[in-house]
């Protein structure tokens, strides 16, 4: 950095900021200057503060105490709009768009700054396709929001970030359920950002794009700042080391592969547009990966399986029966569980304690009997054994962070009595140490005989863990990898249609 650019007015300075909830202190004392330009990073295991911090800057939280500036000039807390005003954008975890709404109407709610009252539909779907096209999304802007996919969802969050005009932008795990390429063709836009003076606070629990995309990289451990260091002068384990406070030596525990006879079959699975023709086995004790693009189609498959959504045809046996599966209670009867990719909609009862959550999907075999102290122990079995980080089990599931959120989807489905498993994107959001516990839990489902099936887009997770990967590209199987075969040129030639070199 040169000495001009090194005397900068910081994006934003931090000076002894630090937020408290009751029993919590979610961001502790936390002194921190951010260079126009830079992308910096923030690490840390779930529940470090990090969204807390970022919340404080976009001006969605108060702070209990210190000073924050933008751009030079100190903040007075009036709320994000006051923020907004200083070029602050911040596009969170969890997605804050309404999903009854269209793509053009989400992302002009409240007005563009300078846009004055009344617009024509035509006016306004002609601006989100510029818009979207600045965060290379082809979408319709007249689709609602309900029907995109989470990665689209997420490249809208993009394009409303950047309808005002951003001089910082906060991205909350932008990257947790999107593909390589995607990542890619965000990190390419970040890059244009960052170019033209955009200072990019980035949250990431992915080590590989840390390194990939930070200039410089904040840890942060129990509310605190513990580093803040350049990127170039930090390595993964260095990383790891500083976010968990120890080694964490085997990120990826697999010791049970020996598979046993068949027992989910799924045959000819189609659904008009979305799948077409599936079918694969699943062995017990075996873990099957699911690769392949967003929109591949693969959640479109677990949510068949489950009853989620009816195929048109196909089949599927379970231990060598066919079952009947039009509603997800059926999959549950039957033994199949699904933990879903948006623990938000259709995962948690946010209102509900943890020890609720958790029990849920056993809820069903108990006949109406909940016994509540079986339920804390239940709870507090899981609690302990996944790191989840909450004072009582009995806690509103909205007050923990979203790394602990997707540990609780977890915990309910390790929980269940289900036979097969489908596993969607399972670690989003959640920091190395606890994935390593989740795979840890796979592998002792896997030994117990269960048949599991890992969807991720992360293709690290899948290459590690799998015993066997299916790739599926436009609603169709592409292709099947045995484990001698496992590459990552490989899945991504199957997954893009791409010819490699092994043909
Ligand atoms: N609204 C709230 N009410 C009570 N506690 C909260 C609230 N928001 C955050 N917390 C607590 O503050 C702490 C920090 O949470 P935060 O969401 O900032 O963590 P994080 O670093 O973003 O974690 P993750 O990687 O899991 O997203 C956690 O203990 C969390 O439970
Ligand atoms: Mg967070």
């Amino acid at each position: 950095m040169t000495r001009e650019t090194s005397a900068r007015v910081p994006a934003v300075r931090l000076t002894h900021v630090s937020k408290s909830f009751p029993g919590v202190a979610a961001v502790d004392d936390v002194s921190l200057d951010i260079d126009p330009g830079e992308v910096h990073v923030f690490a840390g295991e779930n529940g470090a503060g990090k969204s807390t911090l970022m919340k404080l800057v976009a001006q969605v939280e108060e702070p209990t105490s210190g000073t924050i500036e933008l751009h030079g000039t100190p903040m007075t807390y009036r709320g994000p709009g006051h923020a907004r005003e200083f070029g602050v954008a911040m596009v969170h975890q969890e997605f804050a768009l309404a999903p009854d709404l269209t793509v053009a109407e989400n992302l002009f709610i409240g007005g563009e700054p300078g846009r004055g009252g009344w617009i024509s539909r035509a006016r306004e779907r002609r601006d989100a396709r510029e818009l979207l096209s600045r965060v290379g999304a082809d979408l319709d802007p007249g689709r609602r929001v309900a029907q995109l996919s989470t990665a689209e969802q997420q490249r809208v969050e993009l394009a409303k970030a950047l309808a005002v005009d951003a001089r910082v932008l906060i991205l909350d795990e932008p990257t947790a359920t999107l593909t390589r390429q995607q990542a890619d063709e965000l990190f390419a836009i970040i890059r244009q950002l960052t170019a033209s003076g955009i200072a990019v606070l980035y949250i990431s629990h992915r080590l590989d794009e840390i390194f990939e995309i930070g200039d410089r990289v904040t840890v942060m451990r129990d509310g605190a700042v513990v580093a803040t260091r350049p990127a170039s002068e930090l390595d993964e384990d260095a990383l790891v080391a500083l976010m968990v406070g120890r080694n964490v030596d085997n990120l990826y525990p697999r010791e049970h592969t020996s598979p046993g006879p068949v027992r989910l079959q799924v045959r000819n699975l189609t659904r008009r547009d979305v799948v077409h023709d599936v079918s694969f086995d699943v062995r017990g004790g075996e873990i099957l990966g699911m690769a392949g693009l967003v929109g591949a189609g693969r959640t479109e498959v677990a949510r068949m399986v489950f009853g989620a959504e009816p195929p048109d045809s196909g089949s599927v046996t379970l231990d060598g029966r066919t079952v009947r599966i039009r509603r997800p209670s059926d999959a549950i009867d039957a033994g199949i569980g699904y933990l879903t990719e948006s623990r938000k909609t259709d995962g948690l009862a946010l209102q509900l304690g943890v020890d609720k959550n958790i029990t849920m999907a056993k809820l069903p075999m108990w006949n109406g009997l909940i016994n509540l102290r079986e339920e804390r122990s239940v709870a507090g079995r899981h609690r302990d054994r996944l790191g989840i980080r909450v004072p009582w089990v009995g806690r509103p599931v909205q007050a923990l962070s979203g790394g602990n959120q997707q540990k609780v989807v977890l915990a309910r489905w390790l929980e269940t009595q289900a036979e097969v498993l489908l596993f969607d994107e399972p670690g989003r959001g959640m920091d190395v140490g606890a994935k390593a516990d989740m795979f840890r839990e796979m592998d002792r489902l896997a030994g117990d005989g269960k048949a599991v099936v890992f969807i991720s887009s992360y293709l690290p997770e899948l290459l590690n863990m799998c015993d066997r990967i299916l790739v599926m590209r436009g609603g169709r199987v592409a292709g099947e990898l045995a484990k001698e075969e496992f590459s990552e040129e490989r899945v991504i030639a199957l997954a893009t249609g791409a010819k490699d070199n092994h043909d």
